[in-house]
């Protein structure tokens, strides 16, 4: 139940605190007990292998404070690691602040947001964060880090780097804005928002939120009815001259030149082109709506989703040449029983 991918998993304990203090009392407990400690989220971007030799911990303290600047304009919002990623961004949207709304329907928890650096039409979370809080699994004890100090990419951050399995994110800090700032460059969001928006209206935080829970609703599976963990490959960045080579071969492949003269890839179509989008095997498949999303359909198990992966991986790289990289963290063994 841990895992929107929905395969069974133990862990050998399991606990949720309700407080940044219970979370440092059960980190030096796990400590003195000399045991392995493993922090999770919603489960939403995780495949969990069926034994886990560790105690779990997943945070439940969830307390938001939104403080407003002397001049009312922006506003400091600071969210403890338990509350839910969408329900922050609904609440804060139709309070009327602007900021993560493209961000709307994310699955999983805020203390999960910064490990991947979550991001969706043309926003992430590194843009309006300034900073966030982490606690050591080592001793318990916590200081804040700049954003500068996550070294934030594309689906990246310290957090998967040198401090991987080393600390609890507690809490975040970011800026909210009372100022307009709708970002609709993505595909057809501004027509969905204009649509819904009538005329001689403004555009609100609300209705760019509502645009994008459609659109992702159109595509992505809800984990709630069908398993799965969103993304399961990262779209490859290729360096510019490697990119304008396999762009002569598939002048129609998505691609997005970045900032720094390499171009990302639209993976999606590059599973798509190989026929894959909608493919079967046993319990496990590639999403029929979009092809870089697998999905569990129930009673599988977790080494047919990996045979899956594989797969998907050796058909792009055989007709692409190029290998995609598995985006959801893999936690546990696949050895079934406690020793
Ligand atoms: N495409 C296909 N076939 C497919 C899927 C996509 O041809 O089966 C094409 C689309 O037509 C489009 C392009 O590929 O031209 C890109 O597709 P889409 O807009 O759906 O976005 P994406 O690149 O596949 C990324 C993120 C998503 C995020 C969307 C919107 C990654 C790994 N994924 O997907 O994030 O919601 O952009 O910003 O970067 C996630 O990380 O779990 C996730 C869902």
């Amino acid at each position: 139940a841990c895992n929107t991918l929905g395969f069974a998993a133990t862990a050998r304990t399991f606990s949720e605190p309700r407080s940044v203090a219970e979370a440092r009392r059960q980190i030096l407990d796990s400590r003195a007990a000399d045991e392995r400690l493993v922090v999770i989220g919603g489960g939403s971007n995780l495949v969990l292998l069926p034994w886990l030799d560790a105690h779990v911990m997943r945070p439940a303290f969830e307390a938001m404070t939104i403080t407003p600047a002397a001049d009312g304009r922006t506003a400091t919002v600071s969210v403890e690691a338990g509350k839910r990623w969408h329900a922050l961004v609904m609440e804060l949207a139709t309070a009327g602040w602007w900021g993560y709304e493209n961000l709307a329907l994310i699955p999983g928890c805020c203390g999960a947001a910064p490990i991947q650096n979550i991001g969706a039409y043309g926003v992430e979370l590194a843009d309006h964060l300034l900073r966030l809080e982490v606690m050591s699994l080592e001793d318990g004890s916590t200081r804040w880090l700049s954003r500068e100090e996550c070294a934030f990419g594309y689906r990246d951050s310290l957090f998967k780097g040198s401090l991987e399995h080393r600390v609890l994110i507690t809490r975040l800090e970011f800026v909210v804005t009372r100022e307009a700032t709708p970002q609709l460059a993505y595909g057809d969001l501004a027509q969905r928002v204009n649509a819904a928006t009538p005329q001689g209206q403004a555009i609100t935080p609300l209705s760019v939120a509502n645009a994008v829970i459609a659109t992702r609703s159109e595509k992505l599976p809800d984990p709630a009815v069908l398993g799965n963990a969103g993304s399961f490959f990262k779209n490859p960045q290729l360096a510019a001259d490697e990119a304008r080579e396999l762009l002569a071969h598939h002048p129609t492949l998505p691609h997005y030149p970045q900032a720094d003269g390499s171009v990302k890839l639209a993976a999606g179509w590059l599973i798509d082109q190989c026929g894959l989008k909608g493919a079967r095997r046993g319990h496990v498949g590639v999403h029929d709506r979009q092809a870089l999303v697998l999905v569990h359909f129930g009673g599988g198990q977790v080494s047919e989703l990996l045979a899956l992966a594989q797969e998907v991986r050796e058909s792009v790289h055989a007709r692409f040449g190029v290998w995609l990289e598995q985006e959801p963290r893999v936690l546990g063994e696949m050895a079934a029983t406690p020793s």
